[in-house]
């Protein structure tokens, strides 16, 4: 029997004779002794086989890497100068007495310790890439996580109740993944792209307090930080306002991070939708970085430089500022990166004033202004941007200016970059937690591809009070009771008050265009069952991908996955999606479009 894992062996064990199980890590021979880093869930032991114990010392000898071994042996104390103390086990070693060799290994495709292996080799060799200490934390994290959540949720008096995989559509935004009946040819499921219309059907059916750790299924393009199957942290709560709701998630979070890394997030500050818009450019502010956009658009109203003023004239257009505190420093080249950076997201250009002498403003020679720009601004002008900005000698101003949408993208992503790349140096950055919740979102947005207006959360989220009138008649200044936490620069979080009266919800069914027919056909269950008697209710979810992916220091929410999918929707490991049986076809009357077979070849 195992009498210890290998990672936990200290000096508390010395002399004594233990049994341990597990992978061998790295295997030397050192002219006649063989050392064996023996590797299990919780770490390293190092094995030592003297030829004096020739059984073992065979064993050992032809033990290859990745090759699961027993071992018995007494626990001794490393020479000096051998220690290892950032290893709990790196004080001694065992000298072993017996091996057996549980299983031998085929040559692993990587070294476990290797760093560089491109992510599709890891992928596709999932099983070898979580042997990784770090995968191994990673995914213990996670389950820290989630039993700090159940922890605090069944403190809270929450209920986890399952809600359907195959159900119909539910509008998050997203495409849907289908799954064709069987019994009813030509019809689909849908898999839940969140458990949304249930989890209020759950409060309408009394339960109060609902919560899930479940999968949601979105087919959208993949980032950084998205999956096509992801993990929410769904609850809802009846007879609740907004700030209970943001009270109890806002504990449950500071609950997590206390519980699974000690860190105290204290309070988190709200900020208005509309105010992390105007100085942030973002609806999920990285507050680590502390630079704001200094608003220009009134002012270049009135100037002749027909860049701004193009901008300042349009009907949604912004120009800005973003002052570099040091920034003069920067070189021609990081200016010509970081405006190529800007236009992945638009922008056609990218302004800059040095500032090197704040008493000598104006737009002639031998101004302490140096810009391709300057001569084209009144000296009003730049004597306000430099009030407004604040402006020191030795900073840099970038400034944006086009439709609001391009420069709030843009610029607020240059302030992201150029924050976490100078910003430690020169006091813009902190790199500690930053949570916020950004509240008073508007209902909707301009959706211009389609050319209507579209629900900014979901179309069951309740406007504010008093501004039920706005839906109809100016929906763009039309707020909803919806709230998102944010933890530096990532949406963790996103949830509402809901519309629990039927005559309600079917009037943002008709602002957002879906015919009182569309409305019963798709959404029929919901509007009677709001009729029985809907309590107010309201709820969130976070994106629990998202928040170990931070927590744990990762760069992509695939390494707080097990088995997760690539940016093109693939599981490398067991190759799917693939093709199936004509069989299976038929069964489901289904018959594929003749291109369908043929399309570009996968990765
Ligand atoms: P929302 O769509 O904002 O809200 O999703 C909630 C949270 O889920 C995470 N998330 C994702 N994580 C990884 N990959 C994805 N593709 C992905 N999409 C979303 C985000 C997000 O904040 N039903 C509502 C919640 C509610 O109103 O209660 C909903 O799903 O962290
Ligand atoms: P141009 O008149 O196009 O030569 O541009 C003059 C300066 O303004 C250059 O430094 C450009 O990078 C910058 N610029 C051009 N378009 C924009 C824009 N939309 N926003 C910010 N700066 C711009």
């Amino acid at each position: 029997m195992r009498t210890n894992y290998c990672g936990l062996i200290n000096e508390q064990y010395l002399d004594q004779t233990v049994t341990v199980k597990g992978w061998v890590h790295r295997r030397r021979d050192h002219g006649g002794v063989i050392f064996i880093d023996l590797r299990d869930r919780e770490g390293l032991v190092q094995v030592v086989i003297d030829p004096d114990t020739p059984e073992a010392f065979a064993k050992a000898d032809s033990s290859r890497n990745e090759y699961v071994l027993s071992i018995t042996g007494r626990v001794r104390s490393r020479p000096d100068g051998t220690k290892n103390d950032k290893m709990i086990s790196g004080g001694i070693e065992i000298l072993a007495k017996e091996i057996d060799v549980l299983n031998a290994a085929a040559t692993p495709p990587f070294q476990i310790d290797d760093e560089n292996i491109s992510e599709n080799v890891r992928l596709a060799n999932r099983v070898i890439d979580l042997r990784r200490p770090a995968m191994q934390q990673n995914l213990r994290l996670r389950y820290q996580v989630t039993m700090a959540v159940r922890r605090y949720l069944d403190g809270q008096g929450f209920i986890d109740i399952e809600t359907p995989m195959l159900t119909r559509s539910t509008p998050e935004g997203a495409r849907d993944y289908l799954v064709p009946s069987r019994v009813f040819p030509g019809e689909f499921f849908a898999l839940p792209q969140s458990p949304q219309l249930f989890k209020q059907l759950l409060m309408v059916a009394g339960f109060d307090r609902y919560y899930q750790i479940v999968k949601c299924f979105r087919d959208e393009d993949l980032r950084a930080d998205r999956q096509p199957e992801f993990t929410q942290i769904d609850l809802e709560t009846s007879f609740l306002t907004e700030d209970e709701i943001m009270d109890i998630t806002e504990g449950m979070a500071k609950s997590i991070f206390k519980e699974s890394l000690g860190v105290d997030l204290g309070t988190f500050p709200r900020m208005t939708w509309t105010d992390a818009m105007f100085h942030y450019g973002s609806d999920k502010p990285d507050l680590r970085v502390s630079l704001k956009f200094t608003e220009l658009t009134d002012l270049m109203k009135t100037e002749a430089f027909k860049v701004f003023r193009g901008a300042a004239d349009m009907p949604n257009g912004r120009v800005v500022a973003l002052r570099i505190p040091n920034g003069a420093k920067l070189t021609r080249k990081e200016i010509d990166s970081y405006t190529e950076f800007v236009g992945i997201y638009g922008a056609k250009g990218l302004a800059y004033i040095k500032v090197n002498d704040v008493t000598n403003i104006s737009n002639g020679e031998g101004s302490g202004l140096q810009s391709p720009i300057v001569k084209f601004l009144s000296n009003e002008a730049l004597q306000a941007i430099i009030d407004k900005t604040e402006a020191q000698n030795g900073d840099l101003i970038f400034f944006g200016a086009d439709k609001a949408k391009v420069v709030n993208e843009a610029m607020g992503a240059l302030r992201i970059k150029i924050g976490r790349e100078h910003g430690a140096d020169n006091g813009y950055f902190t790199d500690e937690w930053r949570p916020l919740w950004v509240i008073d979102f508007p209902m909707f947005e301009y959706d211009e591809d389609e050319n209507r207006w579209s629900a900014m959360h979901h179309p069951f989220t309740s406007p504010k009070p008093g501004h039920e009138d706005l839906m109809e008649r100016d929906p763009e200044h039309c707020l909803a009771r919806a709230y998102d936490m944010v933890l530096n620069g990532w949406e963790i979080g996103g949830g509402s008050i809901r519309i629990h009266r039927a005559d309600v919800q079917e009037k943002v069914f008709a602002a957002l265009k879906i015919t009182p027919e569309e409305q019963q056909n798709k959404f029929g269950f919901l509007l009677n069952n709001l009729k029985f008697g809907a309590p107010p209710h309201g709820g969130l979810a976070f994106g629990l991908d998202r928040l170990v992916t931070l927590m744990a220091g990762a760069e992509s929410i695939r390494d707080v996955i097990a088995f997760p999918k690539t940016q093109r929707s693939q599981d490398l490991l067991v190759d799917a999606p693939n093709h199936v049986d004509e069989k299976q076809l038929r069964e489901l009357g289904l018959r594929l479009r003749q291109k369908t077979q043929t399309e570009e070849p996968k990765a």
